[in-house]
């Protein structure tokens, strides 16, 4: 056994199919113990319950090889926590969340051949989800669910690596107030494919959703949160109940603070106040922390720092200090990495 014959670094965001995935099964009211298995596939009923109401919650978390060699992941309670939330909301058992980081932790090591190396730029992608599986036609929640995590090697999420991005401020709403936008559902991504193939044929990466009641405040784009620099270097990010509670995000304002010395705030952030700002990056799982260089308002163009040439300087110290704790190249709080 060696590491895959992949080019690692040259990887983009797809699925790679990876040799183990471990799966649980939720039947008479408590889940098994779960297994790794080879089985890529998955066969159900064609009533399944996330078939016909897409009863389906999932996470993403990476690991990666640090600088010594060691395979790592990041934060894996805060995404068992997470899920736990999401699963609740839709009314499917929470899988344990110990149990979760377990489950991670086996699944990667499992497929240690396909974490790609360090220095390459990529790292192994965790899905884990879950889904209600039996047939159900009155809209109802399932009885039986499958928890499955597989994994994949990915790049960069969006082309081009590191370059600033362009937005569009979207006429579509990701979420309402009191729905489920604060979970990471299926649902939530579903209801953005339209908007995010409209915006990708109009030239545009990504889009920046509003606040569907009012149409007024900042949200998230599609897959990630706003982080925004003020002129003095301040760091602010939009606060709402109806975006995801970013990992990266949480994990961004901590280095921000005790890392970079920055001072950090959450609150409310307008549209109409982003003309204002230095820096605009978008962070997660996938996105890291992306510099974004310009966002379209009907026609009235957003610029920040960066946006023709270099990303802005605080979005790429940000990036640099989150991936050298990722890497163990820089010494990471406490808690937050988690050998295999
Ligand atoms: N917002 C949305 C809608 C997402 O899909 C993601 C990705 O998981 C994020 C934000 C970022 O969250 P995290 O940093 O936990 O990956
Ligand atoms: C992640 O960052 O893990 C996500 O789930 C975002 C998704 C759009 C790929």
């Amino acid at each position: 056994m060696g590491k895959k014959d992949i080019d690692w670094e040259n990887l983009g965001f797809g699925y790679i199919k990876t040799d183990k995935r471990f799966v649980s099964y939720f039947k008479d009211g408590a889940w098994d113990e779960g297994a790794l298995i080879s089985d890529d596939s998955i066969v159900m009923s064609e009533c399944a319950c996330v078939l016909q109401y897409a009863q389906t919650v999932f996470e993403g978390l990476k690991a990666y090889t640090t600088k010594n060699g060691d395979i790592v992941t990041f934060r894996p309670d805060l995404n068992a926590a997470r899920m736990e939330d999401s699963a609740r909301r839709l009314e499917m058992p929470p899988f344990l969340a110990e149990r979760f980081v377990e489950a991670v932790l086996e699944t990667v090591r499992a497929n240690a051949d396909f974490v790609p190396p360090y220095g390459s730029g990529a790292s192994l992608y965790i899905r884990p989800f879950m889904y209600g599986r039996n047939a159900v036609i009155g809209v109802k929640p399932a009885d039986e669910y499958e928890f499955r995590i597989f994994t994949t090697p990915v790049g960069p999420y969006f082309k081009g690596g590191v370059k600033p991005l362009t937005l569009k401020v979207s006429d579509f709403d990701r979420a309402a107030p009191h729905g489920t936008g604060n979970i990471k559902a299926g649902l939530n991504y579903a209801m953005s494919l339209h908007p995010i193939v409209t915006a990708h044929a109009e030239g545009y990466d990504e889009n920046l959703y509003l606040d569907a009641a009012g149409r007024t405040f900042v949200e998230e784009t599609g897959g990630a949160n706003f982080l925004f620099v003020t002129k003095d270097k301040k760091i602010v990010t939009p606060k709402s109940d109806s975006i995801l509670p970013s990992i990266t995000k949480r994990s961004l304002l901590t280095v921000a603070k005790d890392y970079l010395g920055l001072e950090v705030e959450e609150r409310p952030v307008k549209l109409s106040e982003l003309e204002a700002f230095d820096e605009c990056g978008l962070c997660g799982t996938a996105a890291v922390i992306s510099p974004v260089g310009r966002i379209d308002d009907h026609g009235k163009m957003i610029e920040f720092k960066g946006s023709s040439d270099q990303p802005g300087e605080v979005c790429m110290k940000l990036r640099e200090t989150l991936t050298g704790i990722q890497l163990g190249e820089i010494e990471a709080p406490k808690g937050w990495i988690r050998g295999i």
